[in-house]
């Protein structure tokens, strides 16, 4: 396993575990341990989820298990859409957070969208970051020129910035701007997220049968050799092992090229954050009361 160091010093694994729509809590629970088994330290959840006492649950089992210690873990949640509306609801909902996932910190939390008051928000993060409930804080889903204005503007930047990532949306004008502002890039969908078909494509298969390797494992090594953070879903046990051993091979320079080139940009399935229906669609969906 690789780290990042976060602008705070923090060591960041370069690949974790995500449990977006592991809505069923027991297998939530039972994936989240079989990644801790395999070896991913990272998980990644939110509050929308709906499964961060899931994973809490399994933090503990696993720490209970001897596999792992509390900090060997690198635990993320995000705070939704509902709670940005000021910094009173922003705070509460941190403390909700962490009480659902009976944590004493997390180690990342993140502005889950650019909506809302999130500058409000943001000083509840940053309050909480300062005493020492979210040992970094971070974004999510901040456009180049979004994330620009911010880094601008508050006082604590953001560690991370998590947004789409993958070889049919590779986003490199987000890159150069997060490295700009010593963000770290974390990749969700860094297999497509199931909206792209990149285990048909065949350049894809020949680089893989270069290196004895599947696509899945071609395309997360990709983003971790250009600096990005990974964090691929699976409640199946095969496929969460095969997704971690990419550790013990390189591509090439032409390699990541290729596999840059099949960048389409907004023009796909990529969700487009910027839509006012996914924007409303946003702020409609609620939580709690
Ligand atoms: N910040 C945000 O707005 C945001 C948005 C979306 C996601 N995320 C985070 O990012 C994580 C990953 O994104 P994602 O779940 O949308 O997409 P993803 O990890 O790119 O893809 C998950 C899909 O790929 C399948 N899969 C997993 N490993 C595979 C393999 N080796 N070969 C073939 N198929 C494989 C999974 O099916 P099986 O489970 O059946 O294996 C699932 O259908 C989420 O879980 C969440 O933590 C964040």
């Amino acid at each position: 396993m690789e780290y990042a160091v976060l602008s705070n010093n923090l060591k960041m694994p370069m690949e974790g575990f995500g449990v977006f729509q592991v809505t069923d809590k027991e297998e939530c629970k039972q994936s989240v341990l079989a990644a801790i088994r395999t070896g991913y330290r990272l998980i990644d959840t939110a509050a929308v989820y709906g499964n961060e006492d899931a994973v809490g649950d399994a933090v503990r089992e696993a720490i209970a298990e001897g596999l792992c210690t509390r900090e060997e873990l690198f635990i993320t949640s995000k705070l939704w859409v509902q709670d940005m509306a000021n910094y009173d609801m922003a705070e509460a909902a941190i403390d909700a957070s962490l009480k659902k996932s009976g944590l004493e910190y997390f180690d990342l939390y993140l502005l889950h969208q650019a909506m809302k008051d999130y500058f409000s928000a943001w000083r509840a993060l940053e309050d909480a970051y300062e005493a020492g409930k979210l040992k970094a804080i971070g974004v999510s889903n901040f456009y180049a020129h979004v994330l620009t204005n911010f880094c601008e503007t508050v006082r604590i930047k953001p560690m991370v910035n998590q947004v789409e990532l993958h070889p049919y949306f590779a986003q490199p004008q987000a890159l150069e701007t997060m490295k700009h502002y010593n963000v770290q890039p974390e990749a969700w969908a860094p297999l497509g997220g199931g909206r792209y078909q990149p285990f048909e494509d065949e350049m894809l298969q020949g680089i893989a049968a270069a290196h004895s390797k599947s696509i899945a494992q071609v395309i997360l090594r990709w983003n971790v050799q250009r600096g990005v953070t990974v964090i691929p879903k699976s409640t199946k046990q095969a496929r969460i092992e095969e997704n971690f051993d990419i550790w013990d091979f390189t591509l090439s320079d032409a390699e990541m090229e290729q596999i840059s080139s099949l960048d389409l940009g907004y023009v796909g399935p990529a969700i487009k954050h910027f839509d006012p229906q996914f924007v409303r669609g946003c702020n409609n969906v609620k939580i709690h009361d």
